[in-house]
């Protein structure tokens, strides 16, 4: 089938990486890497961004100073994207991590133009620390990077297989949108991705699927353009 997009961002939070009491559930690692080679054969050029909540969360560290705890998730993203760089090698395709804190004994510095360059030669471009700053989330990394990169279209991985009208855990009527405008997420509060994100993506017109990544093969499917999960734009 052929793909819907020329150049996507993929976003992986952190918390569906986990799995079977591990961090790092390296089937879920697996999954996505396998998932992710299978769209770049298709042509498709492919930027992931990958949170951290598996293995810290700024918020959960209590008292703490909060640009320190951001800090912790951010190194928590490099662990992360070092797995999925790891993964998608061993499936033999080619994976340029950058970091947006420079750690040059790890990864490449963050840098748009040499970003751009991998993509051309057929690489897929893994970018870690968020947006390097604080107060941010990687959400917001994700919607900036997509907007960098001119990528179509943000696919938001998660462990729910879309937007609701209320939480599906509390409430088994729940409704799932199939797509949803910017600013009903914004007004109505919805917790798809963080408003700052949401705001950046409606101002640059990038399209935002959320969809489950336990659905199979979803990452895949949504980019062969099946209607899976919910559209927001
Ligand atoms: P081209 O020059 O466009 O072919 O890209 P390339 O990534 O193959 O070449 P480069 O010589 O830039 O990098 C070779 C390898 O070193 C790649 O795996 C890069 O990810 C890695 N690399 C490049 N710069 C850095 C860096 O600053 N730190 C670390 N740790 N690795 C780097």
């Amino acid at each position: 089938m052929d793909p819907k997009y020329k150049r996507v961002v993929l976003k992986i939070s952190g918390e569906a990486l986990s799995g079977n009491g591990k961090n790092i559930d390296f089937d879920v690692v697996n999954n996505v890497a396998r998932q992710v080679v299978d769209i770049h054969n298709l042509g498709v050029e492919v930027c992931i961004i990958i949170g951290g909540g598996n293995i810290w969360r700024g918020r959960s560290g209590g008292h703490m100073d909060r640009t320190t705890a951001d800090h912790m998730g951010m190194l928590a993203t490099v662990i992360n994207s070092l797995a999925m760089q790891d993964a998608i090698e061993n499936l033999g395709a080619q994976a340029r991590l950058q970091t947006a804190i420079e750690m040059k004994a790890i990864a490449e510095p963050y840098i748009r133009r040499k970003a751009e360059r991998h993509l051309e030669k057929g690489r897929i471009v893994i970018f870690a620390c968020g947006t390097g700053n604080p107060y941010f989330t990687t959400d917001t990394a994700a919607a900036l990077r997509a907007a960098e990169m001119q990528a179509e279209i943000i696919l938001m991985a998660k462990n729910v297989d879309g937007v609701y009208d209320s939480d599906p855990k509390v409430n088994p009527n729940a409704k799932r949108y199939e797509t949803i405008p910017y600013m009903d997420v914004l007004n109505q509060h919805l917790t798809v991705m963080d408003t700052t994100a949401v705001s950046l993506c409606m101002d640059n017109n990038i399209k935002i699927c959320a969809f489950g990544l336990a659905t199979e093969d979803s990452i895949r499917r949504v980019v062969c353009g099946e209607s899976l999960g919910t559209l927001i734009c």
